[in-house]
């Protein structure tokens, strides 16, 4: 095995010309080839699921995967959920909700969810929880997570009337307004 590989990365869209170490990781070379950091370093043991991209639809960690085994693949990393300036609906309810805090985890986060919207459009709660169950927060008590992933998917639905429920906002003791 050499110990560098050139190839085309095709990322977000994008064909990316790479020249790497043969060894690195799709998350290395992501953040220091591509300069797409976007998509975080966390514990390189395929543990926290802050690393979490897309690859042909389908969510892996990038820190478990060697970019130079991926020269034929789709690669959607957290930089190309937007269209244009529009914000994916992901992204517009986890800002409204405060489902991201410090943020560490919601690249990942997001991308975990894209995949369980595009194989499940309407998903419950419990799918939520289990397509999330590989992507670790330290600040959020995960609440806010699956709410804003279960208005996003009614967003994307097209209810734009979609909102959190009032006892997600507001707690369970406030009275419904007359
Ligand atoms: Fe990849 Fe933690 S950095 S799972
Ligand atoms: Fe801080 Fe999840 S928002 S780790």
């Amino acid at each position: 095995m050499p110990d560098t590989t050139a190839l085309t990365l095709h990322v977000n869209g994008e064909d990316l010309q790479v020249v790497f170490p043969t060894h690195h990781s799709l998350l290395e070379v992501l953040r220091e080839r591509c300069g797409l950091t976007g998509t975080k370093h966390g514990c390189e043991l395929g543990e926290c699921g802050t690393c979490m991209v897309l690859v042909d639809g389908m969510p892996i960690l990038s820190c478990l995967v060697l970019a130079a085994e991926l020269n034929e693949a789709a690669i959607e990393t957290v930089e190309g959920l937007q269209e244009g300036a529009t914000l994916h609906p992901l992204q517009v309810t986890f800002a409204d909700l405060g489902a991201a805090q410090c943020g560490y985890c919601t690249p990942g986060i997001l991308m975990a969810a894209k995949a369980l919207l595009a194989s499940s459009p309407e998903p419950t709660r419990d799918q939520i929880r289990s397509a999330l169950a590989g992507n670790l927060c330290r600040c959020t008590g995960y609440h806010m997570i699956v709410e804003a992933v279960e208005v996003a998917a009614a967003l994307v639905r097209g209810d734009t009337d979609a909102a959190p429920r009032r006892e997600a906002i507001y707690g369970a003791a406030v009275p419904d307004e007359a």
